[in-house]
């Protein structure tokens, strides 16, 4: 009997490790995460020139229209003097948590390189102040973090990959986020979203947040009829206060900023791939790249252009909007979409390097082609990435949740404008492979789900 109960309890831990578990840790039927009198989901993104301004996006239950958002230089005393206030734009949305209002400040005429204090209104109540530093000139160094998808578990498994990504890179002031935050897809998502919130904490307040849009932000309408079609979700235009210089065809999911010598232009895969904007988005993308004269250039996307999962090929992407990104050389494209890591260039081209990598837990596997195309990739983990950029020199780290380091690389300007490569293999840990014959559903295509 006691032999019995000791082989029980040894087999426990795996028997609870195989369960799958729900989506969100919310109880179903629960709203835990209704809107309430005080604000919440409160995320800063950047304006076209973070350096003169930001917009900030936030929640409240409906008994708050048009609220204030106050803003004054930081300083040292909790008297803050010379307050600023900015009124914000509402907009309703109905979710399964019930009505909630979505506002919207943007503010503009600030100081460079200057840490500022802001709070958002609600009912009777104002958030904490949050501080947040207007981004520098051109010449200034600067740190942004680059997150794949994170789409599922955002509290149980994305929580300590946020955490792991501010202790590593604390001088953070851009988080770029490469689409399917959430993983809903339709319009009983607000539970994924008040988990992403959650999960990115103030990450979200107290750095620019700047997200690509995934193909889990729309929704199907008339699903599985002639008739189905791909909707964006209600949840996106009013989650994050983005700037609207967007293509006209994608207006709101692509948009564009200049960052301390980085031009980032986000584009709308799902849009290129299923809503016939390709061309329109090539076009614009075109625009916004030639007036680029920033030193480096960012292009962000959730699909990526090749593909490291078996049986995707996004070829609209392939043929309208890459040859774009090949004539523009451009830095860097950072994606996600396939739950997987790998990276690629162009031959021996120093640029673009084209980053596939996922933050949350869901984990699919390598293509054949992946593994004889790029280098390094990675199956089974969790990752976040770093960028330290100076006009001179991109240094690109990729790190495991656990902090050790899974891929790196330095670009540096030559005295004739060129760019060269230097790969570091120093430090980085063994590539990572499934070692998971299915998933705790059945699955052989996928790792963990
Ligand atoms: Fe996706």
């Amino acid at each position: 009997m006691r032999l019995l109960a000791i082989g029980l309890l040894l087999a426990l831990p795996s028997m609870a490790m195989a369960a799958a578990e729900p989506n969100t840790q919310v109880p179903s039927g629960s709203r835990y995460y209704a809107a309430t009198a005080v604000p919440d989901r409160i995320v800063a993104s950047p304006s076209v020139d973070p350096s003169h301004g930001f917009a900030v996006a936030w929640r409240t239950n409906g008994s708050v229209q048009s609220p204030l958002l106050e803003i004054a230089r930081a300083d040292d005393t909790p008297a803050i003097e010379g307050i600023v206030q900015v009124r914000a734009k509402t907009q309703v949305l109905q979710t399964e948590n019930g009505l909630s209002h979505h506002h919207r400040a943007d503010i503009d005429g600030l100081q460079p390189d200057t840490l500022y204090v802001y709070r958002v209104q609600g009912n009777g109540s104002w958030s904490a102040w949050n501080q947040l530093r207007t981004l520098a000139a051109a010449d200034q160094p600067l740190t942004l973090l680059y997150f794949g998808d994170t789409q599922n578990k955002n509290v149980s498994h994305v929580s300590r990959v946020v955490r792991a990504a501010q202790k590593a890179a604390p001088d953070a002031r851009i988080s770029l986020f490469a689409g399917d935050l959430v993983s809903g897809g339709d319009d009983m998502d607000d539970s994924e979203w008040g988990e992403w919130f959650a999960a990115a904490n103030w990450l979200a307040q107290e750095t620019l947040v700047a997200p690509a849009i995934g193909n889990h932000e729309y929704f199907e309408e008339f699903e599985d009829t002639p008739q189905e079609r791909r909707v964006l979700g209600r949840h996106w235009p009013m989650t994050f206060a983005l700037p609207g210089n967007g293509a006209g065809a994608a207006a709101g999911t692509s948009y564009w900023f200049d960052a301390q010598g980085v031009r980032v232009a986000v584009v709308d895969g799902t849009s290129a791939l299923d809503l016939g904007t390709a061309k329109a988005q090539a076009q614009w993308l075109d625009k916004v790249l030639a007036d680029n004269r920033q030193p480096w250039t960012i292009v962000l996307l959730h699909q990526p252009f090749y593909s490291p999962r078996e049986g995707r090929e996004n070829a609209a992407l392939r043929k309208v909007l890459l040859p774009v990104v090949r004539r523009h050389r451009v830095d860097l494209v950072l994606q996600g979409h396939d739950h997987t890591y790998g990276r690629r260039g162009e031959g021996q081209a120093a640029t673009p390097q084209y980053v596939v990598t996922v933050a949350g837990p869901k984990q699919y596997r390598l293509s054949g082609q992946a593994r004889r195309t790029m280098d390094p990739v990675g199956e089974d983990t969790q990752l976040f990435q770093v960028l330290r950029i100076d006009p001179q020199r991109l240094r690109y780290e990729a790190r495991t949740v656990t902090g050790r380091l899974y891929d790196a690389f330095e670009l540096r300007r030559d005295d004739n404008g060129g760019k060269q490569r230097v790969e570091q293999q120093e430090g980085r840990i063994a590539p990572r492979d499934c070692a998971r014959a299915q998933t705790a559903k059945g699955r052989t295509d996928r790792c963990w789900e």
